[in-house]
């Protein structure tokens, strides 16, 4: 179908799955055992209600904003997906067109299917890039990849810290690993393929389960990129994370991905900012706190940011949009976030993102099942 049929996000995903192959379709939308926390990702918004306020004069609003100090059009980022061959022929790199001329800012996946300096020479210059990285059991391979991607431009490094395993997807394991394609250029080295568990376990051997807190302080060695752990689920965790001295946490279930009926990142994050407000760790400009997982309404955004979300990040809609459109679909989205943001915020009676507070939202429901 045309373009011009997309009114809203929701909207790539039925036309992705009937244009892109099976397998394909399998690895983008399956999460993991039951799917449970695939679904609570979006109900978890219908548990946040809004408050607005009225007679503000909304003739202007503004949606703009910064993260990790750096200019985004919209307080949404692209969140890492990896292999984008799988379901386009340019993977990654319509998602790198669409956000360098629309002002928004790319989490390049370690298992894109683009190369990482493909995707970074399809960037413009000044275009702000993040990185989201999986440890490698091999360090020096990691050291390499970080110290490369700093020396190359690249502002923040999210490492991934939800996936010392990758979950069970089970609509992706039933597609037995065949051939190649998106694969093939997945970062060098990084990855030693298993070929009968479906394409997220072989593409995944590579990450270190040994992972822990005491190796952070290496990683705050070995650059100078902010610091953001990617996959936080409750209080404890975002305590030791400000402690450990990093910029920044994703509250984040990896979209259903990883454990089955852990919480959402919206329910999570009320509990994340009480404990760090009592603490006295928060609100604090060196530390900004995101949100991802089922996003995909600008509604859902003010919900998060009115809870004190920096921005959020978005996964398969964008993975969707390209899939469906190219670069050009990733364009529309943006477009679609765009109209949303103006309307919502309008009728919200918030002009700018700092008139998000959390009186504009009742959450009362948002931690009763
Ligand atoms: C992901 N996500 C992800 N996260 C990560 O840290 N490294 C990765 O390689 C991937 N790969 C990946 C592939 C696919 C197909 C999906 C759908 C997701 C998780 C991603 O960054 C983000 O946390 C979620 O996608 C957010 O949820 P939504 O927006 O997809 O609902």
């Amino acid at each position: 179908p045309s373009i011009d049929t997309i009114v809203n996000l929701h909207d790539f995903e039925n036309v992705a799955r009937h244009v892109i192959p099976e397998k394909a379709w399998a690895y983008y939308s399956s999460a993991s055992d039951d799917e449970i926390t695939l679904r609570e990702n979006r109900l978890a918004y219908q548990r946040v209600w809004f408050r607005p306020r009225i007679l503000r004069d909304v003739s202007q609003v503004d949606w703009s904003t910064t993260i990790l100090g750096h200019k985004s059009s919209l307080p949404v980022y692209i969140s890492a997906t990896a292999l984008g061959k799988l379901g386009h022929p340019d993977g990654e790199l319509c998602l790198t067109r669409a956000a360098q001329n629309h002002g928004v800012i790319q989490m390049i996946a370690t298992l894109a299917s683009c190369s990482f300096d493909e995707i970074v020479d399809a960037a413009k210059p000044d275009q702000t890039l993040f990185l989201q990285l999986y440890v490698n059991r091999d360090r020096e391979i990691t050291r390499k990849y970080v110290q490369h991607a700093e020396a190359r431009g690249v502002k923040a490094l999210f490492i991934t810290v939800d996936a010392p395993q990758l979950g069970r997807r089970e609509k992706d394991m039933r597609m037995k690993f065949v051939g190649d394609e998106g694969v093939a250029k997945v970062q060098d080295g990084q990855s030693d393929i298993k070929k009968d568990q479906g394409v997220a376990r072989a593409i995944s051997s590579f990450i270190d389960p040994s992972l822990s807190w005491k190796d952070i302080p290496w990683f705050l060695s070995i650059t100078k990129m902010p610091i953001i752990l990617k996959g936080i689920s409750t209080a404890e965790d975002a305590i030791l994370a400000y402690e450990a001295g990093v910029q920044g946490i994703v509250l984040s279930n990896h979209g259903g991905r990883q454990l089955d009926t852990a919480r959402s990142g919206i329910e999570v994050l009320v509990e994340v900012t009480a404990a760090l407000r009592a603490r006295g760790y928060w609100p604090n400009p060196n530390f900004e706190i995101f949100v991802d997982g089922g996003v995909r309404r600008a509604s859902d955004v003010l919900k998060a940011l009115a809870l004190g979300a920096k921005a959020v990040g978005v996964g398969r809609p964008f993975l969707y949009a390209f899939c469906a459109y190219g670069t050009e679909g990733v364009e529309k989205a943006i477009q679609i976030f765009r109209d949303e943001f103006e309307m919502t915020m309008r009728l919200l009676g918030a002009r700018t993102i700092d008139e998000l507070v959390p009186e504009m939202v009742d959450a009362s429901a948002l931690t009763s099942h």
